[in-house]
């Protein structure tokens, strides 16, 4: 993806294989500022605080942590509590236990002093693998918005939650794959961005699609209902942070919602997401563990002050009690079709199995 006009990935590994660059996400879209990871703390730190987030890049830099912790010490017992660290960081995105199991899979096998150099090259593999998924991801996705814009023959009106974009992932984005696809590819669209409170990932996904031209406008996410009701919107896209073995889906708190909207307004409601991001081990829906985040998360809020300073203001007069789940389960059943590297099926588990027979009957 394009930023100020040059292809740029989200995570920069270093050539002597002792650290990476990452952005951290917590000062965007006020400043883009790349931080160096070196030390398994750090990366922890960065995953746990959210300096990146997004469940695919989250697995990512997982993977690099751990590769990262070796150069210390590669054995037996500081592999396995390095891996522990970086499992405990955040519960709900599978991606992140996915790539640990993956990496120890690997790992745990071989002799001591090989395996800082195979967990090197294993979390560029995976990195190398989330950029091609998510390409192919945009290309399936692009050949549903093409059948679409042909029953409407005007501006393809998508809408978003969340940031499942460039920032979620090493490139491209999951959800927002397809939408840059459809732009790249000259096919006029417009996204409806939704704020996604309280930690405002919509703003991510606002100033990465200006980085890339395309246009978009912000809405605050109580809005998503009118503008459905109003015809304004053609589909909605949202990533994912878990995808049961039956088709349900966890994405970000208040994806429920907008599926709600869209099942009462005959609107198709899509899903996007990497082989990383299913979980087959997992029923349904109701045993994805859903992550309670502090709730100073949705007491403050980060906005320039009159001198264009970033600024951390308090929004709320404390002690007020507040909640503060981090996703929500959006059921099978109003999910339009489920879009990965494989293709397009619907959401249940005969739908994913089509496309991953390997896996589901493992
Ligand atoms: O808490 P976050 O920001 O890490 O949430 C994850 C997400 O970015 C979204 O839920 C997204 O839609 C899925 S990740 C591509």
């Amino acid at each position: 993806m394009n930023i100020n006009g040059t292809p740029t990935r989200t995570l920069r590994a270093h050539p002597e294989r002792r650290a990476i660059d990452i952005i951290d996400q917590t000062r965007l879209p006020h400043a883009l500022h790349w931080v160096r990871v070196a030390t398994l703390d750090e990366a922890a730190h960065a995953i746990r605080a959210m300096l990146v987030r997004g469940a695919p890049l989250i697995g990512a830099t997982a993977a690099y942590g751990l590769a990262i912790a070796l150069a210390d010490d590669a054995g037996d017992t500081h592999l396995a509590e390095a891996a522990a660290v970086l499992r405990a960081t955040r519960p709900t995105a599978v991606n992140l236990h996915w790539a640990l199991a993956r990496m120890e899979a690997l790992l745990v096998p071989l002799d001591p002093a090989t395996r800082c150099a195979a967990a090197w090259t294993e979390a560029a593999a995976i990195a190398e693998e989330d950029v091609a998924q998510n390409a192919a991801i945009g290309q399936h996705g692009l050949g549903l918005f093409r059948q679409i814009a042909r029953q409407q023959g005007k501006t393809l009106n998508i809408m978003t939650h969340c940031n499942a974009g460039w920032l979620a992932t090493v490139d491209w984005g999951t959800a927002l794959s397809p939408v840059y696809a459809a732009h790249d590819a000259g096919l006029p669209v417009h996204v409806w961005v939704s704020e996604t409170r309280p930690r405002n990932q919509g703003l991510l996904t606002a100033w990465e699609l200006a980085q890339h031209g395309v246009p978009h406008t912000l809405l605050a996410d109580n809005a998503a209902g009118i503008l459905m009701r109003e015809g304004k919107v053609d589909a909605v896209i949202v990533g994912a942070d878990r995808i049961a073995a039956n088709g349900d889906v966890a994405n970000k708190v208040g994806t429920y919602l907008k599926a709600l909207g869209c099942a009462d307004n005959g609107i198709p409601f899509y899903v996007a997401a990497p082989r990383s991001t299913l979980d087959f081990a997992c029923p349904d829906g109701g045993a994805i563990p859903i992550e309670e985040r502090d709730g100073n998360e949705f007491r403050r809020i980060l906005g320039l002050d009159d001198h264009g300073v970033p600024t951390v203001v308090q929004q709320l007069p404390l002690p007020e009690a507040v909640a503060n789940p981090a996703f929500d389960v959006t059921p099978a059943r109003l999910v339009t079709a489920i879009i990965t590297e494989r293709g397009v099926c619907p959401a249940s588990a005969d739908g994913l199995r089509s496309l991953y027979p390997e896996a589901a009957d493992a």
